[in-house]
């Protein structure tokens, strides 16, 4: 008898209908369109707007459409993951506030912080569960609203980041397919070039804190990016040789979308062509958590039973990782 795999089952995803482009980025901080787009990729972003709405409201949405795609209601999830940065409150967990507003009753939930590379740790602690065979559906969310701690002051950050997540739905498989190997890292020494100053235990909020803009992200770039790029590939590289994939036999690179040229070096790493490469960071630029679940989201049609899936992300922390899926089913 197969081994019990975790298998996505379905998919949902959301993103806020107000389209924040480069254009008005223009009026709001110097930079341009033509900067943004070559150094980064992105076109646009969407910004969730409203008094009072926070990461769970866009994580709600998801979770509604995964459900109505499954044909699967609150009372059948045991077990609700949500990978986040930018939880609606410090506490308690935003996976509870999401099984609130979705009537969800016979589950537990966490989140879990790990920045960009959050949905990944989320994925492969849910495969987890199901793999002991106790939990037989379990809701994974990658989600972010990025826009609550950015400076639109500081044109190095605002214009990168957006709104948006998804969710998964993980199922028990015994026909070989579903989550077949992950490998994750992190290295707190990276927590220097990419953080938040202010709002946790070690800096809690005062009205210092607020006035020096200490509550948004701050990030060191460059050296950002020569570690995404090293460790991004190597890991996804890794995973390739460790579970004897050779270009030809991957379908699919789900990278974390942080910037374009961070994305292009590592498919150029595994030796892909663009065409197998999922890439929406021009349209919503970087969702943090969001960001990976999303382009299942958006792909889930084109994908197929039995296809090679390699998901690859780097963040703050640092961390970092890769995740090889053996895909599930053809969507209807
Ligand atoms: O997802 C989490 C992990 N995060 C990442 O993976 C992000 C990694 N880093 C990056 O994607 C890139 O480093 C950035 C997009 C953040 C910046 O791009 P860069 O090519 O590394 O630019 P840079 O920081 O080296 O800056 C180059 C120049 C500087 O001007 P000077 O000093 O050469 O005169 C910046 O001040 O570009 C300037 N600059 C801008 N100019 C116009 C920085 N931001 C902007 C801007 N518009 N928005």
């Amino acid at each position: 008898m197969q081994k019990i795999r975790a298998a996505i089952t379905a998919v949902g995803g959301y993103v806020p209908d107000y389209v924040l482009t480069n254009a008005e980025l223009e009026t709001i901080v110097d930079t341009t369109d033509e900067w943004i787009q070559t150094r980064t990729g992105i076109l646009e972003r969407r910004i969730l707007k409203g008094e009072g709405k926070g990461s769970s409201d866009i994580a709600v949405e998801a979770v509604k459409e995964l459900f109505q795609k499954r044909g699967i209601g609150p009372d059948d999830v045991d077990l609700i993951i949500c990978a986040t940065t930018t939880p609606d409150m410090q506490f308690p967990a935003t996976a509870n506030v999401i099984a609130d507003k979705l009537g969800v009753k016979n589950a537990f939930g966490f989140d879990i912080s790990a920045a960009c590379s959050g949905f990944l740790y989320a994925l492969t602690t849910g495969s987890q569960f199901i793999e002991t065979g106790k939990y037989k559906k379990v809701v994974v969310i990658g989600v972010d609203k990025m826009s609550s701690i950015l400076n639109y002051e500081d044109r190095t950050t605002c214009i990168i980041f957006g709104d948006g997540g998804g969710a998964v739905l993980l199922e028990p498989n015994d026909e070989g397919n579903g989550i077949i190997d992950s490998e994750l890292h992190s290295d707190g020494a990276g927590r220097e070039f990419l953080h938040q100053k202010a709002g946790g235990s070690v800096k809690p909020a005062t009205m210092e804190t607020v006035m020096n803009k200490e509550h948004y992200v701050y990030q060191e770039g460059k050296t950002v990016f020569k570690f995404a790029v090293k460790n991004m590939a190597d890991v996804a590289e890794k995973v390739m040789t460790r579970n004897n994939l050779t270009a030809d036999d991957v379908s699919w690179l789900v990278p974390h979308q942080a910037n374009k040229r961070i994305i292009d070096a590592t498919r150029e790493r595994m030796g892909l062509p663009e065409e197998k490469v999922m890439l929406n960071i021009q349209r919503y630029g970087n969702t943090t958590n969001g960001t990976l679940p999303l382009c299942l989201w958006e792909w889930e049609k084109q994908l197929h039973k039995g296809d090679n899936i390699i998901l690859a992300a780097f963040g703050g922390g640092f961390t970092w990782g890769a995740t090889y899926i053996k895909w599930a089913y053809d969507s209807k």
